[in-house]
């Protein structure tokens, strides 16, 4: 045990609030992730039956399939665009009133969702899933940079793991929902579609008790005494200085660079290492396969004779939940780089025993069992790090200037591979049959052996100190990291950029 009990800094009622507050953005992208999947027969009946009514002819199976992965998909396209935005709203606005701003999108998707059926109409929904979309690809950046900056250094990482614990509560929420007793039927899916408005509700009434960022209110908005009663309230002392020394000392280390956009990430060699890493982060957790795991597991469950395939899925929703929690537990006391590399590896591996017991799996029986044991264990690993530990990490790799556009960016790569993996994995399942897997092991331990290598330990450091480390390597290293002059010390006053 670590001094002082689990954690030896506390973790006050105030900052709970508003990590709490700020993670039902990640509840709503979970929900928004899992609910279409077990309502999916359901409407495309609606589909079908609103097709007929309206041309007097029946939907042909072509238009029926693009139509729904259309309406799955275009949720992706929607993340995609909200997560490249981030940067527009939380330097103008701040970071909380951008996550109040935000649901006025979860309210609109809520309706169009909502009212589809009765309005007869699929394309509402499909409208809705785009704009719910664009809700939680913002909420992708918001979140994770909300609670990085207002947590204390040594919880950082804990606090920003429940991102992603809001993202595998809302999966597991759809899932329950969508059960036929509950709402995926006929008559209920607009309601389970529409849920998404309540917890919208909930943020607005929430997030006005909560403080803005201090590291916004000091550094962006230079609101010193505001930073330093926020931080008395979300530290419950008065014993602040030294974190307001600290950000003071960001600051004014800001002050010297411009303003960081985008392409100003690619160029400069201090962070382009870093955004190289985040990138790669992003793309080790899309890239793993999870989704298409989730996506194959009803199939496998089904052929192992598990009569309701819907509760073996739900199975898996709560291995998620459980890994998670216990990826929040460790990841301070363990570290990123480690539980990334056992998360990797771990899948990987169980990413073998599921191919060989699925290509055996006509000529033995019991390996159906290895097949469910080998999709837990994946999925329990994927939530120990390549799960977590992206969406937080991307945040604690920059410092105050550059976090907003590369947040944006990490989103963008995280949310495009999201789409790529939904949109081609069944045709590539289509081509290679129960060898899909092998696709998916080359690439873990492609990344598994990036990690080992490239990506440096962020635990218990401060922001600054992180970024240090990246300029260092960038100088020490500039053959590999070359870059034209000026880029190479703090840069002047450069009117053209
Ligand atoms: C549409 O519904 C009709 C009537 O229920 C059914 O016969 C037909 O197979 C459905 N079409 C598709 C593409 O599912």
């Amino acid at each position: 045990m670590t001094k002082g009990g689990l954690y030896p800094l506390p973790v006050t009622p105030q900052l709970m609030m508003a990590v709490g507050t700020a993670v039902i953005g990640s509840l709503q992208f979970g929900y928004n992730t899992g609910v279409i999947n077990a309502p999916q027969n359901i409407i495309e009946g609606f589909y079908n039956e609103t097709w007929s009514n309206r041309f007097s002819e029946p939907i042909s199976q072509t238009t029926l399939t693009a139509l729904w992965s259309l309406s799955v998909a275009i949720f992706s396209v929607g993340g995609m665009f909200g997560s490249f935005s981030v940067g527009l709203f939380v330097n103008r606005f701040g970071r909380r009133n951008s996550m109040l701003m935000a649901n006025v999108l979860a309210f609109i998707a809520a309706t169009f969702m909502g009212f589809s059926k009765l309005a007869a109409s699929f394309e509402m929904l499909i409208i809705g899933r785009f704009i719910v979309g664009l809700y939680s690809g913002l909420s992708t950046g918001f979140v994770p940079m909300y609670v990085e900056e207002i947590s204390p250094t040594s919880v950082r990482g804990a606090l920003g793991t429940l991102h992603q614990l809001g993202v595998v509560i809302g999966i597991l929420m759809a899932q329950i929902f969508g059960i036929e007793s509950i709402m995926g039927n006929a008559s209920l899916w607009p309601l389970l579609l529409g849920f998404t408005l309540l917890p919208a509700v909930l943020q607005c009434a929430l997030l006005p008790f909560c403080p803005e960022s201090p590291r916004y209110l000091l550094i962006n908005c230079n609101e010193e005494s505001k930073a330093r009663s926020v931080l008395m309230k979300l530290r419950g002392t008065e014993e602040v200085s030294e974190d307001m020394q600290e950000m003071r000392e960001e600051s004014q280390k800001m002050m010297r660079e411009k303003k960081v956009t985008i392409p100003d990430l690619f160029r400069s060699p201090t962070y382009r290492h870093p955004i190289f890493v985040a990138i790669m982060l992003q793309l080790s957790q899309q890239l793993s396969g999870i989704n298409a795991v989730f996506y194959y597991s009803t199939g496998i469950f089904e052929r192992a004779g598990v009569s309701q395939p819907v509760y073996a899925t739900i199975g898996a929703g709560v291995v998620n939940t459980v890994f998670t929690v216990v990826s929040l537990f460790v990841v301070e006391r363990m570290g990123r780089r480690p539980l990334h590399l056992i998360g990797l590896m771990g899948m990987a591996v169980s990413a073998v025993f599921l191919t060989i017991a699925m290509a055996l799996l006509d000529q033995l029986r019991w390996m159906s069992y290895v097949s469910i044991a080998a999709i837990f264990s994946f999925v329990a690993f994927f939530e120990i790090g390549p799960g977590p530990i992206p969406w937080f990490i991307v945040a604690e790799l920059f410092s105050q200037g550059p976090r907003p556009a590369a947040i944006a960016v990490a989103g963008f790569s995280n949310w495009s591979a999201n789409f790529l993996v939904g949109m081609c994995f069944q045709y590539v399942e289509q081509l290679c049959g129960p060898y899909v897997f092998i696709i998916f092991i080359v690439l873990l331990l492609g990344f598994f052996v990036f990690t080992y290598f490239k990506v440096p330990e962020t635990k218990g450091r401060t922001f600054d100190e992180i970024a240090a480390s990246f300029r260092q390597s960038a100088g020490a290293g500039s053959d590999k990291y070359s870059a034209p002059e000026e880029f190479s010390t703090l840069r002047g006053d450069d009117p053209d950029l």
